[in-house]
């Protein structure tokens, strides 16, 4: 109560001040119209007692009727102009004045919505829902692989032989690169392969993976997700495959030249889509117990 009064700026901004303004304007208008109505009946009872009962202006008639009766009818219809004015003109200027000023405050604030809008979408620039396409376009989705001549990939969730020039090739080719693999896959890795981006595909919605690794429910976002690589990786296995084999634009395969028992396989190459680029073969050796192939396939 004996604070120090604080130094406030109000709050309202100038259309709102306007607003105030017309209100308390208004009110006055009404208070005077009361107070002429008041005076011109004190006015009209003066002006009749002055003349009939102090005699003034007792002989000044126009047309027979005495002046007090015209100055009373000329100040009644002043009154009536006045009335006229505050609820008829003054009313229907207001409804306008209001109008225009709703209309100025809804285009100030279609034009804040505007500017927010443009400031959102910048900050945080939706995906582009073409995204997709412009991976396809502008980077080189590869399938990496290695299969026997009947196509086996592996067994058990493991693959079935080890060959280390492959796994080699493999490190060197995919360095530095997004990885894309089905859920199965990748837990068939003791722990997630250095220098490159896991992105994991599977349907469980609270998929935990180590932190760092992608995961992702669909093959469109793990592509989405690779969008900045110019060469992202599809590594397996047969399912993520098999969905991959359109979408891609070249196959590295190694080829193992003999047949295995598996559970699973990778699709066959169409040859009529797929055009061998090169080949180079390697023969067994202590290290390697099968012979095998690198084969790079680009799409015809
Ligand atoms: N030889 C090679 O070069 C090579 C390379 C890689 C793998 N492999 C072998 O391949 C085998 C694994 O392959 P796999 O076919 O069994 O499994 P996978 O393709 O690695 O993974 C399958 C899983 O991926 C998820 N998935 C598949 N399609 C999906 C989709 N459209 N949307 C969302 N999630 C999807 C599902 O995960 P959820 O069940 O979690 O939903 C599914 O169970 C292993 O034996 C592995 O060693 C071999």
């Amino acid at each position: 109560m004996f604070g120090k009064k604080k130094n406030t700026i109000p709050e309202i901004d100038k259309e709102q001040l306007e607003l105030l303004k017309t209100a308390q304007e208004r009110m006055k208008q009404k208070k005077r119209l009361y107070a002429h109505f008041v005076i011109f009946l004190i006015g009209s009872v003066f002006l009749i007692l002055a003349n009939t009962a102090l005699g003034i202006g007792k002989d000044v008639t126009f047309f027979n009727i005495d002046w007090f009766v015209y100055a009373i009818a000329i100040w009644l219809f002043l009154l009536i102009y006045h009335v006229f004015n505050v609820f008829i003109t003054s009313k229907l200027l207001s409804s306008k004045w209001e109008e225009k000023q709703l209309n100025l405050m809804v285009s100030k604030q279609k034009q804040r919505i505007a500017e927010l809008k443009t400031q959102v979408e910048k900050d945080f620039p939706l995906p582009e829902k073409k995204s997709l396409k412009a991976t396809s376009k502008n980077s080189e989705i590869t399938i990496i692989v290695a299969a026997g001549e009947n196509n086996a990939i592996g067994k058990d969730n493991q693959l079935i032989w080890h060959l280390s020039d492959d796994l080699k090739r493999f490190k060197n080719l995919t360095n530095g690169h997004h990885i894309i693999m089905g859920r199965k896959t990748f837990e068939s890795f003791p722990k997630p392969l250095p220098n490159r981006t896991h992105i994991v595909i599977t349907r469980q919605e609270n998929y935990q993976a180590p932190s760092g690794v992608i995961v992702v429910n669909n093959l469109e976002d793990a592509l989405d997700a690779s969008r900045t690589d110019k060469q992202p990786f599809i590594i397996g296995g047969g399912e993520i495959y098999k969905q991959a084999l359109n979408l891609a634009d070249k196959l590295e395969i190694t080829r193992v030249h003999a047949n295995f028992e598996a559970d699973t396989f990778f699709p066959e190459i169409d040859t009529s889509i797929w055009k061998e680029v090169t080949k180079t073969r390697h023969q067994k050796d202590d290290k390697h117990v099968y012979d095998f192939s690198f084969i790079t396939y680009i799409k015809n």
